[in-house]
């Protein structure tokens, strides 16, 4: 069988692609320096704390160090990159005695913003 180490080298090289972490860009599709941008603009880090973000030393909420390690989001939703964009979007529809407040962050912005969080 002469194609064995053609179909060896192919299944290794496929493994090594799957053995990689996968970046957060690729995993929310969003980019990360817009995200920081965006958390600037909307203010988040008056509430929460967020490495990286000049000024972000808010106590209203959570510390967003080390989101991705978490398995929820606000304890409500699996932190899935999808879920962290509708928690970001829309907080009170997921938890309306949370303290906090839909911040009319648009579709595109979220996705930055998570590819940020998840990027720390
Ligand atoms: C007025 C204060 C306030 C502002 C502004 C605010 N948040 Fe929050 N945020 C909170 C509070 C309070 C919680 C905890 C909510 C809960 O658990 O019900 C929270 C929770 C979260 C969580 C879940 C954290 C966890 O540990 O699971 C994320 C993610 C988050 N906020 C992101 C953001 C982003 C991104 C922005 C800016 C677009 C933002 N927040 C703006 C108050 C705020």
């Amino acid at each position: 069988m002469h194609t064995t180490p053609v179909a060896l080298l192919l299944i290794a090289t496929l493994a090594a692609c799957q053995g990689k972490p996968p970046s957060a860009d690729a995993i929310t599709g969003g980019d990360p320096r817009r995200g920081l941008d965006a958390i600037q603009r909307y203010g988040c880090g008056a509430c929460h704390r967020i490495d990286g973000v000049p000024g972000a030393y808010g106590k209203v909420g959570p510390t967003l160090q080390n989101i991705g390690e978490r398995g929820y989001v606000a304890g409500k939703l699996p932190n899935t990159p999808e879920n962290l964009q509708t928690w970001i979007r829309f907080p009170q529809r997921i938890s309306p005695q949370s303290a906090m407040p839909d911040l009319g962050v648009g579709e595109i912005d979220a996705r930055d913003i998570a590819a940020y969080l998840y990027h720390q």
